[in-house]
This record gives structure tokens, sequence and C-alpha cells, in this order.
């Protein structure tokens, strides 16, 4: 592990470490690490120890995620949580819907909405206490949290789509713009500030296994998500005693309480339970240079993997800019019905597959085994094309992709995002069958 001071320094920025899930060691005071030992019995500085885990003690090494903090009060020095409104976060699931659903981007709200207050849950494939699944929310938020955050459901994966958000968490700061994600590990308390004003973004709450970067197979030893590009603070603190509100989401619900301190307060940490950041223009895209394109596994960032090889509780996939070069090829994402369960956003620009109507920001879900692929105008266009060598930029798409069905939340179904006519964008295909029986 390196800590990377100067911001030219491997175009790593200033403060940062560079890997992913490497095995940290960071401190902002001289001194404050334990030195040999995780606990002993007068800890530098006066401070408290504490372990914070993200798997059970006993899985396998290669499994294990946990962080040893050092922090000027221990986390355990609260009064009771009182439940408080969670307003359309994980609001009740619709009944089951096979259609494919789309909508437009809900609006940034007028009225002051900070992170918490601005989720709203657009969909899960399973109860947030289990310990599988996805749930995916949208925040829409014009001011930074005063309180801190932390989600005792799952590890979350945040995607900006509008304006940039800064992180405090305990572990360090991150600044997150749209273009990059962050990966918070479940149970970290993080405080989003917003230093361009209006956000708006995606997250994918994780309750399966942690995320990481997906093996490599016969690609090789390096590509697609390259892991020095992983990104995770060094040691910050806060020492401020005054009044604090902590919010948790637990099984579903909010829950507050109110500290008389600032509860970002690790002073030092090590372990390899931290949260992360990446800058998907990173990625190193691989596709063919030959006829057909692989399938969209090829786009994978981050995997949740289950207990089935090959097979993920979720992908996160991206479509970046990238070269089309295939020959004879149906260049767009090709039509399929697929098994796994597609939930998409856009970041910025236009997905390939689609000429209108998805918009940044906005949301499509296409459910196990519903037909999908490229609408109506753009397959028209990808027939006719002149197969030359063609740049696809400007755009960010992504997929959360799910081996477990997604139902939408009654929030989803009756907002007024949701488009009716999502089905018409395959209308007129033609039936350009040219055979006689
Ligand atoms: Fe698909």
């Amino acid at each position: 592990m390196t800590l990377i001071t100067r911001p030219a320094e491997a175009g790593v920025e200033a403060g940062m470490m560079s890997g992913f899930g490497n095995e940290f060691a960071t401190e902002a005071l001289p001194g404050a690490l334990p030195i040999g030992m995780n606990s002993p019995q007068r800890v530098p500085y006066g401070l408290y120890a504490e372990q914070f885990s993200g798997t059970a003690f006993t899985v396998p090494r290669h499994e294990a995620r946990r962080t040893w903090l050092y922090r000027i009060r221990p986390s355990a020095a609260h009064h009771a949580f009182r439940p408080i409104d969670a307003g359309p976060l994980c609001g009740p699931l619709a009944p089951p819907n096979p259609n494919r659903l789309r909508w437009d981007p809900l609006p940034i709200p007028e009225e002051p909405t900070d992170f918490v207050a601005g989720l709203a849950t657009i969909g899960a494939n399973a109860p947030p206490d289990s310990p599988a699944g996805v749930t995916i929310h949208v925040w829409r938020a014009n001011r930074s949290m005063q309180r801190v955050f932390m989600n005792a459901d799952g590890e979350m994966l945040l995607v900006p789509q509008q304006g940039r958000i800064d992180l405090a968490t305990e572990c360090g700061r991150l600044r997150v713009a749209p273009g990059e994600i962050a990966v918070i590990p479940c149970g970290m308390k993080i405080r989003v500030e917003l230093p361009d004003g209006a956000s708006r973004g995606y997250v994918a709450e994780n309750h399966g296994a942690a995320l990481r970067i997906p093996d490599l197979g016969p690609i090789g030893a390096n590509g697609l998500a390259n892991p020095r590009d992983f990104l995770t603070p060094a040691a910050w603190f806060e020492d401020r005693d005054e009044p604090t509100e902590l919010v948790q989401k637990y099984g579903g619900t909010l829950w507050a309480t109110t500290l008389d301190h600032s509860p970002l307060d690790v002073v030092a940490w090590h372990g390899n339970n931290a949260p992360c950041k990446y800058d998907t223009a990173r990625f190193n895209t691989i596709n063919t240079v030959s006829y057909d394109h692989p399938d969209p596994s090829i786009f994978t960032v981050l995997t949740s993997p289950t207990p089935t090889p090959g097979v993920a509780n979720m992908d996160f996939v991206i479509f970046p800019p990238r070269w089309m070069v295939a020959e004879d090829t149906f260049r767009p994402p090709w039509f399929h019905r697929n098994v796994m369960n597609e939930c998409m956003g856009l970041v910025h620009g236009v997905y390939d597959a689609k000429a209108e109507g998805f918009l940044p920001g906005g949301v499509s879900l296409h459910p196990r085994m519903s037909a999908h692929g490229p609408d109506a105008a753009t397959t028209e266009r990808a027939i006719a094309a002149e197969l030359v060598p063609h740049r696809i930029g400007g755009t960010l798409a992504f997929m959360f992709e799910t081996s477990q069905v997604i139902r939408p939340t009654r929030f989803a179904m009756e907002c007024p995002q949701l488009q009716p006519g999502y089905d018409h964008c395959w209308d007129g295909i033609p039936k350009s069958f040219r055979g006689t029986r």
C-alpha cells in the first residue's frame, strides 16, 4: 500500500490510496495507529479501538473484510434510535410485473432536500434484511447533509448522474463526480455534501456478497477495471462536540438518534473494509475486432457473486465510450431475452440502443425473459449503416444486472415519470422477410 501525497504522483489524487480491496493502513495524526496489535490497553492519543466487520469472522480469508478504527469516541456511545419517516425510501413493492418499464428522470426537488430525504426506491428483488439480493434507489437532492447516515441493510454502490458529491466517511473523504462511482461498505457512516448544489444519482444497495472486480478468465491478467484505479481515502477526522443526528437504514426503515459529537471521528484505521471510488473513464473497454460482439458481461466493472459460479447476485456493467469496428455485424446491442434482470441508467449522452426516450437520470427495467433490444429507429439505422470504424463517444450508460426478479415499488409504478408508451419504441420494425414456404 502506498499513500499518494502528491497529485501528479502515479496519476492518483492527493490523499488517496490506490488498489482494490487492499489491506490499507493510514493515520491522520502521526503515531495514531497502534503498532503490532489491534487493541492495546491504551490507544495512542487516548483514542478508542473498534473493529468494523463486513463479513462473518470465520469466512475464508480471501472473503474477509474488516477494518480497525481508532476513534475519538466508540460508536457504542449513543442513545436509542427512534423510527423516522422514510418517505419513498423502501416503500412497499408493487405486484410482480413482466412488462418492460422506463422512467423519465425524477426531478430535483424545490424544497430543501438532502441525500437521505431525496432517496426514492425504484425496485428490489429481496427483503432488505435478506443476505442476498439488491435494492435500487435514486436520489435527488439540493443541499448538503447536516446529519450522518449509515445503511445497515447493505453495501451501497453510488452512481452520481448530476452534480458532484463529497462523501465524508469514517475512513476519509471522497469527491465523486458524474462518470465516477463510489462503493460504501455496509454500516459505514457517511455525510453527503453537495459542492455543486443540485445532485441526482443511482444507488444499488447490495445485500449479497461484497462487490469485487470480476475474474478475467481468458482476458488475462489485465483489463476491464484495473485494481490500481480504485481509490480509497486516507484517514481524516473531525472533532466536533455538537449535536449530530445519526440516521440509519435498518430493515427497510429509517431510524435516528442524536449524538453529542460527530461520529466522523476516526483518526486512524487499518484494514480492507473501506470505501472506494473509481473513474469509469479508466475502464479498459474490451470488445470485438472481428464480428458480432461479446455479451455485455465483457463490460462488467464490479460483481457480487452467488455461490453458483458465474451467477451474479448483482453485476455493475457500463456502456462507455468505445470504438465499434465489427465487420458484417448488426452493431447495436442485439435483440435478446434474458434469464437475468436488467435495471439500466444513463449518466450522460445517448445510449446506443435507444434513439430517444431514455434520458440522462432516467431508469429502465427489463425483467426476466422480457424481450428487448434496440428500438425501431436504431434497428433501421443499423441495418442500413455503412460499416466503417465508428466511435461511440460522449455517453455513459450502465446496468445493475441481477439474477433475481426485481419488483418495482408502488412509488415507481405510480409516479408521473413512468412512461406509459415505452413499448411503442419497438413499433414499426418492418417485416423484411423475403422467403416463401
Ligand atoms: Fe438487455
